[in-house]
């Protein structure tokens, strides 16, 4: 099972349609998958899941983490970096079931020029820190709201070309 993480909980975000378009494709292929957005958190994630505590809500979800071989995380430009709420997210999965010794591609998208460059570097800082395997492929999308057709699909063909090689080696890794 590909798990493909959504790494924003704001509202009608480009990174559940990126996300959502990876899973159609990777769909595609026969390959099972699935998206899980930090939309679906608890809202009060902060107070009741982190430091040792567990709630009922994210025990499905953290369940679901830890069936996890493999994550696609998109992942957002927020202030320079990636969004505060999926740290928050890695610091309330338990540690070693979650990630540790598993496989993950990471892909950086953004609406200014860099397609979150600086985010991404320091995302797989963190998941060297947990053994969780980066795919060496990353992939960085600027200018994201020039990407996307009406059905929510990728359609530059520089685009296509590394979005799909990234899903090929995700699938052979
Ligand atoms: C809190 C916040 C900070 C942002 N900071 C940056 C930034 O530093 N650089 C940038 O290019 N875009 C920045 N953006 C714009 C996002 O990259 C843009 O909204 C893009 O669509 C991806 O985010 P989304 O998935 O929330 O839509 C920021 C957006 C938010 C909500």
């Amino acid at each position: 099972m590909i798990t493909i993480i959504s790494g924003t909980n704001r509202p009608n975000s480009n990174t559940l349609k990126v996300a959502r378009y990876y899973l159609k494709t990777l769909q595609q292929q026969e390959q099972e998958a699935q998206v899980f957005s930090l939309e679906s958190l608890p809202d009060r994630l902060i107070a009741s899941d982190l430091y040792g505590s567990r709630s009922a809500e994210f025990e499905p979800i953290q369940e679901m983490v830890a069936q996890t071989e493999k994550f696609l995380f998109i992942i957002p430009e927020y202030n320079g970096s990636f969004p505060g709420v999926l740290k928050t997210f890695i610091d309330a999965c338990e540690f070693p079931v979650s990630f540790y010794n598993k496989k993950a591609a990471l892909t950086g998208i953004s609406s200014g020029k860099y397609g979150n460059i600086r985010g991404i570097d320091h995302f797989s800082g963190i998941c060297g820190y947990l053994h969780l395997n980066v795919l060496p492929l990353r992939l960085h999308i600027p200018a994201i709201k020039y990407e996307l057709n009406e059905e929510g699909d990728f359609f530059k063909e520089d685009t296509l070309k590394f979005t799909n090689d990234q899903i090929s080696k995700l699938i052979k890794f």
